[in-house]
C-alpha cells in the first residue's frame, strides 16, 4: 500500500474502523440480523398477552391487524381460542423457541465478529509497528505502545460488539414500541415521547463533557505501564543502584493519580446514572398514572393498558442505553484515535524502482553529515572515506564521536538525505537499493547485542533459519563460544532468558558474532564487539575471524588499538569528523591522536 493511500485511509476515525473491520464485518452483519429477529419476537409477546386478556374478558379484537384476524379465523375463530387457550400458549412457546435460537445465533456471530476484529487489528498494528522507522520507536514509550495494542483494542471491541451492535436493537425496539403504543393510544404515546429528547439530550450533554476525561485516563494508564515496563526491564539497574524506594515512590505516585482520576470519573458517572434513574422513573410513573386515568375513563381496555405499560418499559431501556452508547462512543473514539496515531506513522519505504545490485564492491562515504531530529548539533560532519572491497577498515574514536551512527547509516537504520551526502556500494547509492536486500548483505554485530528469550542455538540461527547444526557449531567455534557452550548443562539448547540475562557480557558479544558469521555476509560490521572479552581472547577471536571473513569487507570499531592495528586502513574520529586516516605504520609516524592513544594504551599494558 502506498503511503498516501494508507494515510488517507487513516485520516478519520470511521476510515480507521472500516479498515480494521475487514474480515469481521460479515459476522457483525449476521449478528445484527439475529438481533433484529430477537427484537421483533420480543415485540409480539405483549400483543399476545393483551389479546389473551381482552378475549378472556370478552372485548372484540377488531383492532388487530388484518392478517392476525385471518389467522384467528383459520384456526377456528375467537370462540375456538377462548375454549382452547392452550393454542395461545403454544404460540408463545414457539415464539420463545425462535427467540432463543435467534439469541444464540446473535451471540455466536457477535463473539466471532469481536474476536476476529481483535485478531485482525492486533496483527495489522503489530505488523505496522515492526515496519515503522527506528526514529519512531525512539520517540514512543514501549509501555504506551503495548497499552494501545491491548486495552485500546479491547475498548474498541467492546464498543463494536456490545454498544454499536445493540444500536441495531435499540432503534428498531424504539420504533416498534412507539408504533404499537401509537396504535393503542396515540395521545398517551405522545406523553411518553415527551421525555425521550430530555433523556437523550441529558446523556449526550454529560458524555460529550466526559470524553476528554477518558482520554486523560488512558494517557495516565499508558504512563503507568511505561514506568512498570521500564522497571521490569531495568530491574538489575534498579537493584544495583538501590533505587527500589525511589522507583516505588514514583510508581505509587502515578498509580495514586491514576486511581484518583478514575474514582472521580466513576463518581461523576454514578451521579449521572442515578439522575438518569430518577428521570426514567418519572417517565414510567407519569405514563402509568396517565394510563390509569385513561383506562378508568374507558378509553383503554385492561389488556391494552398492560400492553402499553410493557411497551413503555421496553422503550425506556433502549433510550437509556442510547446515552451509554454515546458515552462509549467517546471512549472508543479516543481508543481509535490512539491506534490511528500509530497507523499514520509512515512506514519505512524503498524509493520507487529500488534496485538489488551485488554488494561486493567498494564502499564510499561521500561528504556524509548527520543530525538526529531531536539533536542540537551534527553527530557526523562531512565524513568522506573509501573502503576497498574485501579490505578491513578499523575505526577508532572517543565515545560519542559518531562511530555507531556511521554504521547505522550504512545499514540504513537511519535514512540519509541526499543533501547530507551519499553512501555508495559498488557505485550504487544505498538509498536507491531495497532496504531488505541491503540489510541481508550487511552483518552487524551491534555494540549492545540483543538476544531473544529462546535457546542459544535459535539465537545464533536468527539471521539464517535454514542453517544446519554443523554450521551453528562452526560459527560458535570461530566466535570462541564453543567452550562456554560445552560448559552449559543444556549445551546449545540453553535458554538465554529475556535479552540474554543468563549470559555474561562477553558471551553475549560472542553469540552476536556467531549470529553474524552464520550468514557470511559480504559486509561485516563489528561495533565494539570485542570490548567485553579480555585481550587474549580478543586476539584469538580476531585470528579465527581473519580466516573466515574471506572476501568480505570488514568494519572493525574498537577502543583497543591492538584490536584494529592490523586493519588495511584505520580511521580516527573525533566529534563527528575524521581527524586521521591511514595504516597503523603511517599513523604512528604522524605522531597525532592515534600515536597518543597507542602510547597511552601500551604504557597501561606494561603497568599491568
Ligand atoms: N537515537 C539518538 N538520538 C539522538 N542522539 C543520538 C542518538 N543516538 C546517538 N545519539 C548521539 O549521537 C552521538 C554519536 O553517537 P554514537 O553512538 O554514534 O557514538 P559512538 O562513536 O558509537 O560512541 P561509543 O564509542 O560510545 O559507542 C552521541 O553524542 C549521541 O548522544
Ligand atoms: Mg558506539
Amino acid at each position: 500500500m502506498s503511503e498516501t493511500s494508507r494515510n488517507s485511509r487513516f485520516e478519520t476515525k470511521t476510515g480507521t474502523l472500516i479498515y480494521f473491520l475487514n474480515g469481521s464485518l460479515k459476522f457483525f452483519v449476521c449478528s445484527i440480523v439475529f438481533t433484529l429477529a430477537v427484537t421483533l419476537l420480543d415485540m409480539i409477546n405483549p400483543r399476545i398477552i393483551s389479546f389473551t386478556v381482552d378475549s378472556l374478558i370478552g372485548t372484540d379484537p377488531a383492532k388487530l391487524p388484518g392478517f392476525v384476524q385471518n389467522l384467528i379465523e383459520a384456526v377456528g375463530g375467537m370462540e375456538f381460542l377462548r375454549t382452547h387457550i392452550g393454542v395461545i400458549a403454544l404460540v408463545i412457546i414457539c415464539i420463545a423457541i425462535l427467540r432463543a435460537l435467534s439469541r444464540y445465533l446473535w451471540r455466536y456471530f457477535n463473539a466471532k465478529g469481536a474476536e476476529t476484529f481483535v485478531e485482525t487489528t492486533r496483527n495489522e498494528v503489530f505488523q505496522h509497528i515492526l515496519n515503522l522507522p527506528v526514529s519512531w520507536h525512539g520517540s514512543h514509550h514501549t509501555g504506551d505502545i503495548i497499552q494501545r495494542c491491548t486495552s485500546d483494542i479491547e475498548t474498541i471491541k467492546v464498543f463494536l460488539s456490545e454498544q454499536l451492535a445493540s444500536l441495531f436493537r435499540i432503534i428498531p425496539t424504539m420504533i416498534l414500541a412507539f408504533t404499537f403504543m401509537y396504535r393503542i393510544h396515540p395521545r398517551l404515546m405522545v406523553y411518553g415521547l415527551l421525555f425521550v429528547p430530555l433523556i437523550i439530550g441529558y446523556s449526550f450533554f454529560f458524555h460529550s463533557k466526559i470524553g476528554s476525561a477518558f482520554r486523560q485516563a488512558d494517557e495516565e494508564e499508558g504512563k503507568l505501564s511505561a514506568i512498570a515496563q521500564e522497571n521490569l526491564t531495568g530491574v538489575r539497574v534498579v537493584r544495583a543502584f538501590g533505587k527500589e524506594m525511589y522507583e516505588r515512590n514514583r510508581f505509587e505516585e502515578k498509580n495514586t493519580t491514576y486511581t484518583m482520576f478514575w474514582i472521580r470519573l466513576m463518581r461523576l458517572l454514578s451521579a449521572f446514572w442515578c439522575s438518569m434513574d430518577l428521570l426514567s422513573g418519572a417517565q414510567i410513573l407519569t405514563i402509568t398514572s396517565l394510563g390509569a386515568v385513561v383506562a378508568v375513563r374507558g378509553e383503554l381496555s385492561a389488556g391494552d393498558y398492560i400492553a402499553f405499560l410493557t411497551y413503555n418499559t421496553m422503550m425506556i431501556w433502549p433510550v437509556r442505553m442510547l446515552g451509554r452508547i454515546i458515552a462509549n462512543m467517546s471512549k472508543a473514539g479516543v481508543s481509535i484515535d490512539r491506534l490511528r496515531e500509530i497507523m499514520i506513522g509512515e512506514e519505512e519505504a524503498d524509493c520507487p524502482n529500488a534496485v538489488t545490485p551485488d554488494l561486493d564492491g567498494d564502499i564510499v562515504f561521500d561528504h556524509v553529515s548527520y543530525q538526529f531530529e531531536n539533536g542540537s548539533s551534527h553527530v557526523l560532519d562531512d565524513v568522506s572515506f573509501q573502503v576497498k572491497a574485501g579490505s578491513t577498515v578499523g575505526i577508532l574514536g572517543g565515545t560519542g564521536s559518531g562511530k555507531s551512527t556511521l554504521m547505522y547509516l550504512l545499514d540504513r537504520v537511519y535514512p540519509l538525505d541526499k543533501a547530507n551526502g551519499t553512501i555508495t556500494i559498488g557505485g550504487v547509492d544505498i538509498q536507491d537499493m531495497k532496504a531488505a536486500h541491503l540489510r541481508s548483505h550487511i552483518g552487524m554485530v551491534l555494540q549492545e547485542p540483543y538476544l531473544f528469550s529462546r535457546s542459544l542455538e535459535e539465537n545464533i540461527r536468527i539471521a539464517n533459519r535454514k542453517a544446519k547444526h554443523v554450521e551453528v557449531k562452526e560459527a560458535a567455534r570461530i566466535a570462541h563460544l564453543e567452550e562456554a557452550i560445552e560448559r552449559f548443562e543444556d549445551g546449545y539448547e540453553t535458554f538465554v532468558g529475556e535479552r540474554g540475562v543468563t549470559l555474561s557480557g562477553g558471551q553475549k558479544q560472542r553469540t552476536a558474532i556467531a549470529q553474524m558469521l552464520i550468514r557470511k555476509p559480504p559486509i561485516m560490521v563489528f561495533d565494539d564487539s570485542l570490548s567485553a572479552v579480555d585481550a587474549e581472547t580478543d586476539a584469538q577471536i580476531r585470528e579465527a575471524l581473519s580466516e573466515s571473513t574471506g572476501t568480505s569487507t570488514v568494519f572493525l570499531i574498537a577502543h583497543r588499538i591492538t584490536t584494529l592495528m592490523h586493519a588495511d586502513q584505520i580511521i580516527v574520529m573525533d566529534r563527528g569528523r575524521i581527524i586521521e586516516q591511514g595504516t597503523h605504520e603511517s599513523l604512528m609516524e604522524q605522531h597525532g591522536m592515534y600515536r597518543k592513544i597507542y602510547d597511552l594504551q601500551m604504557a597501561g599494558q606494561e603497568v599491568e
